[in-house]
């Protein structure tokens, strides 16, 4: 997904026919009506996760070529031989241990997992050898589409079940952050509110109303976070439950996050985010209203480097870079695989076109070259990390 800043405040007129699963906004309009407005938190909650009607818990594919978005692990397998690279280095500055495992948060149905533990298997034989994979997904059809395509590609015995516990190893995950549901805020003649969801006239509304949870304006105060007067913003106070599990997981290694996301002084920016970043994708484009399609459409928000960042301190990881997508692919010799393609025995300029027009995608800086990559370690000594040496 590459947010960009000009967002279309309603879907273009061939989206408007996409209507909300009608089972979800009962049951998300049933908990408004016995409850009163939920937050936003809630309400991304349920139009994403829901176990039944969930946009993720869906059969349907999403991510991926004919989902809503492309993420770059969808959009080409050089990703996953790039980030195969980056976990052939973990190992090595972790003294080539064994057990390694890679714990991938969000894998979906494996678009990054098959290419990775190929390109293991074709350049660092030894580590492919000993390595556990270990796929962390909401929706356990998704999981069984990643078994099924390991198993086809003679990966299976990769494969190992994940409890969380503690690893050695490299942990990742990619556009997982942004899909953690968020709250909204609004500053009114000086007051921070808080936006919720509400039910009026047959559509889910926004509500204004205090903060209900005080973290919202401890997290803004401990960033120096000053709302401008009329201005929207998100706060996703879910990073820090979701880091605590995270670190919990990682004893000794890597954990590497790729998302859009921004510095807190550059994301509440009110010259350059006066709306804030909350954006809907359906059918490959982007729009700013929740409250359509819901249950069909993707939600996200740009993620807060700075609140990640201290998350992962306060959880006893060390910062070990923050760099943009661009840098990290460029660091793992991204161009050398796409020349691969042009010389390699199976080479077709087709193939190659195409890859090259992918990673152009993947590296441009107004797409999603500009992705922040967020690597936090523990007991490991960064220095040999190619992707992130530029970042150091
Ligand atoms: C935007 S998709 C990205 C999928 C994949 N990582 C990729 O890059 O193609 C977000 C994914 O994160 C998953 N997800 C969301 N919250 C999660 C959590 N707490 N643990 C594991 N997966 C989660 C969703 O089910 C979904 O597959």
């Amino acid at each position: 997904m590459s947010g960009g800043p000009s967002l279309r405040r309603v879907p273009a007129a061939d989206l408007e026919s996409v209507e909300s699963d009608p089972a979800l906004v009962a049951k998300i309009r049933a908990v408004i009506e016995r409850d009163g407005p939920v937050t936003f938190a809630r309400f991304m909650e349920l139009a994403l996760y829901d176990a039944d009607h969930g946009y993720y818990r869906s059969a349907a594919a999403r991510p991926g070529r004919h989902g809503d978005f492309l993420t770059a692990p969808e959009a080409h397998p050089i990703f996953g031989r790039a980030i195969a690279r980056h976990a052939a280095d973990v190992w090595a500055a972790l003294g080539r241990t064994d057990p390694f495992s890679i714990r991938e948060f969000g894998a979906g149905s494996g678009a990054l997992a098959q290419p990775l533990l190929e390109r293991l298997a074709a350049e660092t034989p030894d580590l492919a050898a000993i390595v556990r994979y270990r796929a962390v997904e909401v929706e356990p059809r998704r999981h069984d589409e990643l078994r099924a395509r390991l198993a086809d590609a003679g990966l299976a015995d990769r494969l190992e079940d994940d409890d969380r516990g503690p690893i050695a190893g490299l942990v990742i995950a990619n556009e997982v952050l942004d899909a953690l549901p968020t709250h909204r805020v609004i500053r009114r003649g000086g007051e921070l509110r808080e936006v919720r969801v509400g039910w009026a006239e047959g559509a889910f509304v926004d509500v204004e109303g205090e903060p209900e949870n005080p973290a919202l304006r401890q997290r803004l105060e401990r960033e120096g976070i000053h709302l401008a007067d009329g201005q929207r913003a998100e706060v996703c106070l879910a990073i820090d439950e979701w880091m605590d599990v995270v670190a919990a997981g990682l004893e000794r290694g890597l954990l590497l996050l790729i998302d859009y996301g921004h510095a807190a002084s550059d994301l509440y920016d009110p010259r350059r985010r006066p709306e804030g970043t909350l954006a809907a994708y359906l059918r490959q484009q982007v729009h700013d209203d929740p409250y359509r399609a819901v249950g069909r459409q993707d939600l996200t928000a740009h993620v807060d480097v700075t609140a990640v960042e201290a998350a992962a301190e306060r959880n006893g990881l060390s910062h070990v870079a923050t760099t943009t997508q661009s840098q990290f692919l460029a660091g793992l010799g991204a161009g050398d695989l796409l020349v691969e393609l042009q010389t390699g025995p199976d080479a077709s300029l087709e193939a190659y076109l195409e890859a090259r027009s992918a990673l152009v995608r993947m590296i441009d800086p107004a797409a999603m070259g500009g992705f922040r990559v967020m690597a936090f370690g523990r007991g490991i000594d960064p220095s040999g990390l190619r992707g992130l040496a530029s970042a150091r």
